[in-house]
């Protein structure tokens, strides 16, 4: 059965992504089956798996939300998950902004994706989800659905401070969503070992 690792952080730019994309590869360079998920509408992780115009890719993971949303049946697992170099991923697109929207109207918001990734974990051993700069509803998404979390942080001030404010809210999920949610560990990004901090 896989694990479901979300990569977060409530803020941007500190190498979520990256993180994300290079672990992927280093875990199947280990002999294991990986699915990474842009669960980001910026959708820089599909960019890095090389998909030049995210917004003409035809099931995102924000047309498989949308599904939920609306209480259809997927479609068949074929036409949303690509594959590059043995890495499995699902892409995003500027689609999910919208699903954001729609969330904050819906009951039981908090699972929409708890319908797509759980069927597929049987299949991975990890299911590795990039998400997006903020503590919205789609990263409440991924939290509740997770097995473990990696919170990046580069070692500047400001990003440390908002380390202690995604702690919390990983605590919240635990008690109120999630038990199984576990820090995996805080990866420390783009550190300058020059300096103290
Ligand atoms: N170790 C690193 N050293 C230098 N630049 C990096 C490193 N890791 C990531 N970057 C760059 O930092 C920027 C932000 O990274 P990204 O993964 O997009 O962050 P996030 O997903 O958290 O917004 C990107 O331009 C990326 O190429
Ligand atoms: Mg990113």
């Amino acid at each position: 059965m896989g694990k479901i690792i979300i990569l977060g952080s409530e803020k941007g730019g500190v190498a979520k992504t990256t993180s994300t994309f290079n672990l992927a590869y280093a875990l199947a360079k280990e002999g294991k089956k990986v699915l990474a998920v842009d669960f980001d509408s910026q959708a820089n992780l599909s960019t890095c798996f090389g998909i030049e115009d995210t917004a003409a890719v035809p099931v995102t993971i924000g047309h498989l939300m949308m599904h939920r949303i609306e209480d259809e049946e997927l479609p068949d697992a074929s036409e949303y998950i690509q594959s590059r170099n043995g890495v499995d991923f699902i892409p995003s697109s500027i689609m999910l902004s919208v699903v954001e929207a729609k969330l904050r109207l819906e009951m039981g918001a908090e699972r929409m994706l708890s319908g797509i990734l759980e069927p597929l974990k049987e299949r991975y051993d990890y299911i590795l989800v990039d998400t997006c700069p903020s503590l919205g509803s789609l990263t409440i998404n991924a939290l509740s659905e997770a097995d473990g979390v990696i919170i990046t942080v580069n070692p500047q001030l400001l990003a440390m401070m908002g380390l202690q404010d995604f702690l919390k809210t990983v605590g919240k999920i635990r008690s109120r969503i999630n038990p199984a949610l576990q820090v995996e560990g805080i990866l420390l990004t783009m550190c300058d070992a020059r300096t103290n901090l």
